[in-house]
């Protein structure tokens, strides 16, 4: 399903080709530093730093030259993508894609409000469900840069949906397509989708 949308895309020309190839063995020896809050194999212990594994090349590589030049601020990792050259996080990013991300579980009260914001969005305001770009299983869709949110830690979702509402986090480029969709989430709902996105796959 998500190939043919892509290919789709790319057929029609708003998809730009897939990165350059990444070596995913090259970029494991450059993430030793990583795993102590990103988990080894991208799966993080912990709830407040995110899952790189089973995430898409594309999505990660710009997320890694967004924190490098300070477009998403994350002090958490001041200085650490500074030894990684553009072909280091290629690779980089060309590992954890090949991992496998775990799958937590949602909280069962708040599964419906969750899922029905996810697949249905807000018609009367305007908001689009989220599936449209994260796909119904969650898995995003890769060679578009849409990130994979299926099976994250809902704590660290909860803290970027209120970042992008709050206009901290403003990389999602001129269209503002995540800050437009966040301005439209409450508290509640943001709780929800997260608790749902964390049991997704
Ligand atoms: C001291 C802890 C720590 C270390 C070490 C660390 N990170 Fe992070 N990283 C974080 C935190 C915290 C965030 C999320 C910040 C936020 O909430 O926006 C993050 C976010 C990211 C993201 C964005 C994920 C997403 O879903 O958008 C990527 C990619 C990433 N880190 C890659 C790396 C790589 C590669 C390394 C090793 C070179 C590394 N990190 C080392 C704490 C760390
Ligand atoms: C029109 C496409 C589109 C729709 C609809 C959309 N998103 Fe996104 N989303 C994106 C893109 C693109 C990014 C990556 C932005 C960037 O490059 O930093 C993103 C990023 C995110 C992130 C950050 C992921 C991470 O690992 O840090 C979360 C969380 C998220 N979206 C949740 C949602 C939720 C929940 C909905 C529905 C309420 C939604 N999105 C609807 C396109 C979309």
């Amino acid at each position: 399903m998500n190939k043919m949308i892509v290919s789709l895309l790319v057929a029609l020309g708003l998809v730009g080709a897939v990165q350059a190839a990444g070596d995913p063995v090259a970029g494991q020896a450059k993430t030793i530093v990583c795993g102590a809050c990103h988990g080894q194999d991208g799966n993080s212990p912990l709830a407040n730093f995110p899952k790189l594994a089973g995430q898409g090349e594309r999505y990660l590589l710009k997320q890694m030259q967004d924190i490098k030049s300070g477009a998403r601020p994350v002090v958490e990792m001041t200085g650490m993508l500074e030894p990684l050259s553009d072909q280091d996080m290629v690779d980089v990013a060309a590992y954890y894609a090949s991992q496998k991300i775990s799958v937590g579980a949602a909280d069962p009260a708040l599964v419906d409000r969750g899922q029905a914001l996810f697949r249905g969005g807000k018609l009367a305001e305007g908001m689009p469900a989220c599936i449209g770009c994260h796909s119904p299983d969650g898995s995003g869709i890769a060679a578009a840069g849409y990130p994979h949110l299926g099976g994250q830690h809902a704590d660290y979702i909860v803290k970027q949906l209120t970042a992008f509402r709050e206009g901290e986090r403003s990389n999602d480029g001129d269209s503002m397509i995540m800050r437009d969709i966040a301005a439209k989430l409450s508290n509640k709902d943001i709780q929800a989708i997260s608790s749902y996105v964390q049991g997704l796959h």
